[in-house]
């Protein structure tokens, strides 16, 4: 793979959207080719499978229902989309990924570890993250953003007590594999977390593609 995978995880409301907008858009001024999508979704069928997921439904979803459905959108946008960009040399910007699935299903709805982590590997076809953030912010205030911006969908209707679990998830995670993953202060300012995120991803940038040449 010749371009660069970054994910960008955490909490509801904790910023990730406007970080990978202002991502994207300093990478194509240097004249990169920018892929910016997201998990659940990134392709018309996982998007699909994404209004499936967040709709809130009076139905029970069964945990490992829901872990399917991930997982089957997520096969889907690796295929379609996440692989061919990184063949192409892009640089690939996913607002969510698999660490998403440890967290919210894993710690969130208890199921194992192990269970996750393997069904992760399956559906991201040997795809990992070259580069992760976590934007960590106190669940209440997380919460409290998401509602702001109009947020009611499935997983905003649990109690604060599983978003904690899910922030609690993403730290362990991150204690795990501190070369890929870093902490990112989410109550700092949007200017501020964006320098973080440049300066870690500035050496990694792959060669800059060549202008073309005018015949
Ligand atoms: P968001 O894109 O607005 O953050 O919403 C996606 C929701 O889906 C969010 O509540 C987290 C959840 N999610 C999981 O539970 N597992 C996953 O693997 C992914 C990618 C997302």
């Amino acid at each position: 793979m010749t371009g660069l995978f970054i994910t960008l995880e955490g909490g509801e409301g904790s910023g990730k959207s406007t970080q990978i907008g202002l991502l994207s858009q300093w990478l194509r001024q240097q004249g990169y080719e920018v892929l910016a999508t997201r998990e659940p979704g990134g392709t018309p069928l996982a998007e699909e499978i994404r209004t499936l997921l967040m709709v809130p439904r009076s139905e029970k979803m069964s945990s490992l229902a829901e872990l399917f459905l991930y997982q089957a959108a997520r096969a889907q946008h690796v295929q379609e989309v996440i692989r061919p960009a990184l063949l192409r040399g892009a640089v690939v910007l996913c607002d969510r990924f698999t660490d998403s699935t440890r967290a919210y299903q894993g710690a969130g709805r208890t199921l194992p570890d192990e269970t996750v982590v393997q069904l992760n590997q399956l559906a991201a076809q040997d795809i990992q993250p070259d580069i992760t953030f976590i934007l960590d912010l106190p669940e209440e205030a997380g919460m409290q953003r998401a509602r702001d911006r109009g947020s009611d969908d499935r997983m905003m209707t649990e109690a604060l007590a599983f978003h904690r679990n899910i922030r609690a998830a993403f730290q362990r995670l991150a204690k795990e594999e501190p070369d890929r993953i870093t902490m990112v202060d989410g109550t700092l300012s949007r200017e501020a977390v964006l320098a973080v995120l440049q300066e870690r991803i500035l050496p990694r940038l792959p060669a800059r593609p060549m202008p073309e040449k005018r015949s």
